[in-house]
């Protein structure tokens, strides 16, 4: 079976790169073996650092996940040829670089190439301006439901759930309006944020990495006043004042103007699931993206429950700790979830203006990596 040349497979790494990560850290890099026959994708290790590492690894596997779905659309896109993918197991591993994912080519079906597949890649974006709150048309809804029944079928270790009545979007806005102040209030967290939010000079290309502060907020005084919060001991006095609060307060009206909100869960923590729940997150919002919907994560409650399964009670202060349980608790019930289902993310969706910011990608240099076996590379 002839694999992807270098320039084929560089063409499916940009794709994959596309996808979006927590604070755009964008913890993955990829290598591919045996003259382009498979693709290894890494997780990187670096950006888990101090106390996040582990709900980060969840957070990492999503993003991940994400990139494998680029992949195989890109595959198939560019050049009508298909990947098969798997996840190799981590659990335990946490330092270094480790490989989590390989694609091998898969050549038993092939389709005519069509480069349309990837428009929606290469839309994609986070847009976290005040949607219109109209309900999806029907046509939208019909898209919604039916990539909820493919995912169903094609990965049965992840839920998905729609809500979109009025009632189930206020009660989702109020718990939103909870959970924010209870995480920025988390030093690390805030501190996070804050730092990874980029200020590029005008008619600059976006970072590369972290978030550039002109996809973060509209008007020029939000970007002044998200600069002056970057400033560490900004950030401190200002959550101590209640400006986390005043966070989700926005969260909440943020909530109120979306037509719906789906949530992806994994049957499980494993490896396999994450990336299975982030391929499923992904096929959604290439969705949305192909029809006119808007999309952002609306992750707080989601990284409780993260932190509750991997930190529990050491993560939170002794008083913000039943409120952190009483929150899960709730969002689970939404969700209709068994116990031991992990939510893996909340997306608020909705009609809005297409952002003209994009975020930047760390170069294809940096990474990715196209091993030749021994024998071609003297055939050269
Ligand atoms: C696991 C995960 C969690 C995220 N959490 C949030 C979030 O809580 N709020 C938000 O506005 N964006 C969130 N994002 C979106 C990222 O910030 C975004 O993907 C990244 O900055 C790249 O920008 P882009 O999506 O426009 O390409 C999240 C993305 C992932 C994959």
């Amino acid at each position: 079976m002839t694999g992807f040349t270098y320039e084929e497979m560089c063409k499916i790494v940009a794709a994959a790169a596309r996808a979006p990560s927590g604070d755009n850290i964008q913890p993955w890099h990829f290598e591919s073996q045996d003259d382009g026959q498979s693709l290894e994708v890494y997780m990187d290790a670096e950006t888990q650092n101090g106390k996040i590492q582990a709900a980060a690894r969840i957070a990492s596997l999503v993003a991940i996940g994400a990139t494998l779905e680029n992949a195989l659309v890109a595959a198939r896109g560019y050049f009508g040829r298909e990947f098969k993918w798997q996840a190799l197991d981590t659990k335990d591993q946490m330092g270094g670089s480790i490989c989590v994912a390989r694609l091998e080519v898969d050549d038993t079906t092939r389709t005519e190439p069509n480069e349309k597949m990837l428009e929606s890649i290469f839309e994609r974006h986070t847009n976290r301006v005040l949607y219109d709150s109209l309900p999806l048309s029907d046509a939208e809804l019909s898209e919604c439901q039916n990539t909820q029944d493919d995912i169903a079928k094609e990965y049965p270790n992840v839920s998905i759930q729609l809500f979109n009545s009025r009632q189930e979007i206020e009660e989702i806005g109020q718990l939103l309006a909870s959970a924010m102040p209870l995480l920025f209030n988390i030093p690390s967290i805030s501190g996070h944020v804050f730092s990874n939010i980029r200020f590029p000079k005008q008619n600059e290309l976006p970072p590369p990495t972290g978030m550039p502060a002109a996809t973060l907020a509209d008007g020029l005084i939000q970007q002044k006043l998200l600069r002056f919060l970057s400033i560490p001991r900004v950030t401190n006095i200002a959550m101590k004042l209640g400006f986390a609060k005043f966070i989700g307060l926005g969260e909440r009206r943020m909530a109120q103007s979306a037509s719906a909100f789906i949530s992806v869960s994994a049957n499980s923590s494993s490896t396999h699931d994450l990336l299975s729940a982030g391929i499923a997150m992904q096929k959604i919002w290439l969705m949305c993206t192909k029809v006119g919907l808007a999309v952002q994560p609306a992750a707080s409650p989601v990284l409780h429950a993260w932190f509750k399964e991997t930190e529990g009670s050491t993560y939170y202060t002794a008083k913000q700790w039943p409120k952190v349980k009483k929150l899960i608790k709730e969002f689970t019930t939404m969700l209709g979830e068994k116990d031991e289902l992990m939510p893996a993310m909340l997306l608020r969706i909705g009609h809005a203006p297409a952002n003209s910011a994009r975020t930047g990608r760390r170069s294809i240099e940096e990474l990715f990596t196209y091993n030749k076996t021994e024998a071609t590379e003297a055939d050269i």
